[in-house]
């Protein structure tokens, strides 16, 4: 344990704090003091860091803590909302397709790493937005940096909302393209910064998550859509955990939204609904083969494993016939909304799977998040740098095989903490 004097020296460091290498330092040091920092015992939100799960990630899951400690936990911390990646179906097909594939695909796709399990995939991810192609990235961070980086250049424009995911950002930052960024679904904040482009910047390109990662809220696409038509923009939604979840028959945000027919680029994510792993784009043809030729994070990174796309042809069947069990998920979040909001907390606007339980206090939400688990309720938190410390918040998810016992279970453990630290009365 750390001196009183030692503790005050720590208390003010932040995230950003361990970023930069400081003078007189090599490039290492910043690492030790990092290491120093979390041996010392002072909550920093990392609790779990070292902690790993001991079975299939359902919604009541055994995990070993760093110090050996082996509990159950409620788990409200996955983003396998539909639990497609513990499927029969779905792992019957991942199965199989080890069997005759082998486990790791040996090659990037543009030479021998593509099957034609993967070609059905994309196939399937094609059909589902109506579109002319799709193509499959070996992971979702990759998906986002290799699109936006191929199509957008130093001549281009990208205009982003505040709250997208951080792989959105990175791909804007390393394509050269010159980046605004419009306050959280703020659509005459958006209008302000089209209104301004000059005419002879063609290359514009607005980008927004569909359902936000840390809110849970929808994008307003139907007037973004509009915004873009007005001023000549292409337009590109990560919709990572929209698909399977949001819409009248779970085709995701634009769905939701009235606008299916109307984005550039679907860009989504194969780990959250769908159980697997892996990022896609669907989108004209033309648009397709361009970035399986210029999206670095394709070209020159080595093809998903069969057996996982397998599963998640498999996943896009039940989800494209909605078949995944949606409308259960949705009356159980619901229901953990419901209660949540009951009890006092401020989950904010969610209108998915995500639902934010609002903290705003960075010292307590550090010490709720190690409490709640060790009580028996996994949840994620969530602080700069994925978002403001003011909003800094529990990010709970929903999933559709917990229990309704479960759920109450939780939330009463939720709640007796959240009077515990005056969160709620
Ligand atoms: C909106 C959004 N986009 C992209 C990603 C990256 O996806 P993956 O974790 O599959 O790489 C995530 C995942 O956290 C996300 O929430």
């Amino acid at each position: 344990m750390l001196s009183s004097l030692d503790n005050k020296k720590f208390m003010n460091l932040k995230f950003e704090n361990f970023v930069d290498t400081m003078d007189a330092e090599s490039i290492f040091d910043k690492t030790k003091r990092l290491d120093e920092v979390l041996k010392s015992g002072i909550l920093t939100g990392n609790e779990a860091l070292g902690m790993v799960v001991l079975n299939k990630v359902q919604p009541y899951s055994k995990i070993k803590e760093k110090d050996g400690f082996i509990h159950g936990v409620i788990m409200l911390g996955s983003n396998s909302y539909l639990n497609l990646s513990t499927n029969r179906d779905v792992i019957r097909a991942s199965k199989s397709a080890l069997e005759k594939f082998g486990y790791g695909t040996g090659a990037v796709s543009n030479y021998a790493g593509i099957s034609e399990i993967h070609k059905e995939l994309e196939k399937r991810i094609a059909k589902f937005y109506n579109c002319e192609d799709a193509i499959v990235f070996p992971s979702g961070y990759g998906a986002n940096v290799g699109i936006i980086s191929a199509l957008c250049s130093k001549n281009d424009i990208i205009i982003n909302d505040s709250a997208n995911h951080a792989s959105i950002f990175d791909g804007c930052r390393l394509s050269g393209a010159q980046i605004k960024i419009y306050p959280h679904r703020n659509m005459e904040y958006l209008e302000k910064i089209l209104s301004k482009i000059p005419s002879n910047q063609t290359g514009r390109l607005i980008i927004t998550d569909g359902v936000f990662s840390m809110d849970g809220d929808i994008a307003p696409l139907d007037k973004i859509v509009e915004l873009a038509k007005k001023y000549n923009c292409k337009v590109m939604v990560d919709d990572a955990h929209g698909i399977g979840i949001v819409g009248k028959s779970g085709k995701g945000s634009a769905q939701f939204c009235g606008v299916e027919d109307k984005i550039d680029l679907n860009v989504g994510m194969l780990s959250k609904a769908p159980g697997g792993l892996g990022g896609y784009c669907a989108a004209k043809r033309e648009i397709i083969q361009y970035l399986r030729l210029y999206a670095r994070s394709y070209f020159f990174s080595t093809a998903l494993p069969v057996n996982i796309a397998a599963g998640l042809c498999e996943s896009f069947k039940l989800i494209n016939e909605d078949r995944a069990g949606r409308k259960e998920l949705i009356k159980k979040t619901n229901y953990l909304k419901e209660k949540l909001k009951n009890s006092g907390f401020d989950t904010g606007n969610s209108q998915s799977a995500i639902i934010p339980v609002m903290i705003r206090n960075e010292a307590i939400l550090f010490e709720m998040y190690d409490k709640l688990r060790k009580k028996g309720v996994y949840v994620n938190i969530v602080t700069y740098p994925a978002t403001r410390r003011k909003e800094c918040r529990l990010r709970l998810c929903a999933m559709k095989d917990l229990s309704y016992k479960q759920i109450d279970k939780a939330v009463d453990i939720i709640s007796s903490l959240g009077r515990e630290y005056k969160i709620i009365n």
